[in-house]
């Protein structure tokens, strides 16, 4: 659950860790290991008739090769580890990163050496025997019961793989598992340096431009599933946005919390209290739709159309309605900074993306006409790329959760 405070964040924010310009001048040289915590979770296409999966959306992939490129440039080994989807504590084939270092080797251009287990004698003898500059992914981390425990034993384990601790997961930053946190502690205890990567690096600035004095208008938009996922980052952009725009699942329960009708809409019933409290708190700054795309189910042959107010019974919100769309767009437009994170309904259908789609257009003409705008979370960065606005933010960060919480 996010616990966000905005002060909190500034503080994170002006707080620089070092980063790899600032560790010892031996630590990144000839033939130094530096255990590299990246966030490759990033969604697979299933292959089909027996080919192999592939990676749908590479924006993490690319955001992780300036470090990957620092570390070897400087003669060290990169030895990568990352977890991938939520296997539970244990080995799930179709979450193997495998098929994430096939696209990691494309996009770097030189071989990446993939290990099948995370720790132990097999990636020791293949990092062992690699020369300077190499690049090694472990399997996933989540493979391991300790990862999410963060358990002691195999935070040692990790750490026995490196000389150099580097954290560039900003995606998993909110996450206090054994290989974001507990093989850094080890590292440190060990009398070894750590320091953050060139992501991390670079998303603390982009978003310590969002929370230090942000230009007026300041518009936040938030969309996606879940209430009680942005409750605290809700509160806090209260005190310092202008407007704040909610659109996607999270509308329902605000709508009943407004007293209005939400058919089968998705509906936090434990949370309707608190959004209660927070329209009272914000006024006029909280604006909901004021209409919806009601469907009669997710199936594709699912009858859906626009419906003003409430949602009657037997259908469900999956978008944003064209009178909020355009109400939306036009808030958007006004902004001198906007953040933006979770998509406004099921974008996963096409004929369900259209008030992302005016979202994202809006954000485009903000942006063009000099706006400092950023958008993150995994569905709508998929979504602003799969719609070809990929350009329209002037900072995409490759963080969800980790966007939006203050550790
Ligand atoms: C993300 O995609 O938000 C991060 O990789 C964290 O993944 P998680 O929510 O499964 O911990």
């Amino acid at each position: 659950m996010v616990s966000s405070e905005w002060g909190t964040i500034v503080a994170r924010c002006r707080r620089r860790p070092p980063g790899l310009d600032d560790l010892p001048a031996d630590a990144l040289t000839e033939g130094k290991r530096a255990l590299v915590r990246v966030d490759f979770n990033v969604p697979l296409e299933r292959g089909e008739g027996g080919t192999p999966p592939r990676v749908a959306d590479d924006l993490r992939l690319r955001a992780a090769l300036p470090t990957v490129e620092r570390i070897t440039q400087a003669g060290a080994k990169a030895v990568l580890m990352s977890h991938l989807g939520r296997p539970g504590g244990t080995p799930a084939p179709a979450l193997s990163l495998r098929p994430v270092a096939k696209r990691f080797e494309e996009l770097l251009g030189r071989p990446v050496h993939f290990c099948e287990e995370t720790t132990g004698e097999e990636p020791e003898a293949v990092i062992e025997q690699l020369t300077g500059g190499s690049v090694v992914l472990l399997e996933n981390t989540r493979f391991a019961p300790g990862e999410k425990s963060n358990d002691d034993d195999f935070a040692e384990a990790l750490a026995a793989l490196g000389d150099v601790f580097v954290g560039d997961a900003f995606g998993a930053a909110h996450r206090a598992h054994a290989s974001t946190v507990g093989a850094a502690r080890a590292m440190q205890r060990a009398g070894r340096p750590a320091a953050m990567g060139r992501l991390v690096e670079r998303e603390l600035e982009a978003l310590g431009r969002l929370v230090e004095e942000p230009e007026s208008p300041f518009v936040a938009v938030l969309g996606g599933a879940k209430v009680s996922d942005k409750l605290g980052v809700i509160e806090r952009l209260l005190g310092v946005a202008d407007r704040l725009l909610i659109g996607g699942a999270m509308s329902y329960t605000f709508m009943q919390a407004q007293g209005r009708p939400a058919g089968d809409s998705p509906v936090e019933d434990d949370r309707v209290a608190d959004a209660e409290r927070l329209l009272s708190e914000a006024g006029d700054r909280l604006l909901l739709p004021s209409d919806h795309l009601a469907a009669e189910g997710l199936d594709e042959g699912a009858d859906y159309r626009p419906v003003e107010g409430s949602i009657p019974a037997g259908q469900m919100g999956v978008d944003i309605g064209p009178q909020t769309a355009t109400r939306y767009q036009e808030a958007i437009r006004r902004a001198q900074t906007v953040a933006w994170n979770g998509p406004m309904g099921v974008v996963e259908q096409a004929r369900f993306a259209e008030g992302t789609r005016a979202v994202a257009e809006a954000v485009k003409e903000a942006t063009d006409d000099g706006a400092y705008t950023v958008a993150g979370g995994g569905d709508s960065a998929a979504a602003l790329s799969e719609m070809g606005f990929a350009d329209a933010v002037r900072h995409l960060s490759t963080g969800g959760g980790a966007m939006l919480q203050d550790r």
